[in-house]
């Protein structure tokens, strides 16, 4: 039997305008990470158990957006074992009614300047060709990073996907130093 509760859609919910928080994610955000993941567009719905892995082990690399009590945004990422000097940003999303207000870049920014990440350098995250808000966030935040971002193939639809999935085209971003970031009113 599935048990598993899932928690109305936040249009559903009154809309209200507190603040929205950023944090290091908990085993206990799992599951509400899980719940974004499957709502948003363009994402690859992975097991429960896999976001409960990455709240654990990689939530150094990772971080959650809450508004009150509901789970609104996250960016799960993690540095490649042989690259040290990058992040790998593996998936972002932010509920819908939270779109479009800066919150995806506000992540990604609190990112690159956690202490996990003094040694970082580049970001690098995998883009499908039709995804232009995904592309539009990276180019942001490449043009606040004043870096240049280099664009290749990195999983191929028919060798790598057995064309069950679009090509993911990786971008690499840096190199940078988080340190000329401005604040930008991220300290919210
Ligand atoms: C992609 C996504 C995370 C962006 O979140 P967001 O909080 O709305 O993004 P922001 O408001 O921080 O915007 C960041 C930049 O992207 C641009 N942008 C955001 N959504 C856009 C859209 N739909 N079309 C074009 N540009 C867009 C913004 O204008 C901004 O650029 P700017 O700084 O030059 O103004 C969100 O649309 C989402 O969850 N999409 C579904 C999942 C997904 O595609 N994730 C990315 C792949 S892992």
């Amino acid at each position: 039997m599935n048990t598993f509760q899932e928690a109305p859609a936040l249009q559903e919910r009154p809309q209200n305008d507190e603040p929205i928080s950023l944090r290091i994610p908990v085993p206990e955000d799992g599951a509400p990470i899980h719940n974004l993941i499957r709502k948003s567009a363009f994402l690859d719905d992975n097991s429960l158990y896999c976001y409960l892995v990455i709240a654990t082990h990689f939530s150094q690399t990772s971080v959650v957006a809450t508004m009150g009590d509901d789970l609104v945004g996250v960016v799960t990422g993690y540095s490649p074992p042989e690259q040290p000097d990058t992040l790998f940003v593996w998936q972002v999303a932010v509920d819908t009614l939270a779109q479009k207000r800066g919150l995806a870049g506000r992540m990604l920014r609190e990112l690159v300047r956690r202490d996990a990440c003094k040694d970082v350098h580049y970001v690098e995250t995998t883009v499908t060709a039709d995804n232009q808000a995904s592309r539009a966030m990276f180019q942001s935040l490449a043009r606040r990073l004043d870096c240049d971002i280099k664009e290749s193939e990195m999983f191929d639809r028919e060798k790598h996907f057995l064309n069950l999935h679009d090509s993911e085209y990786k971008l690499r971003i840096g190199p940078f130093d988080a340190k000329t970031l401005g604040d930008e009113g991220d300290h919210k």
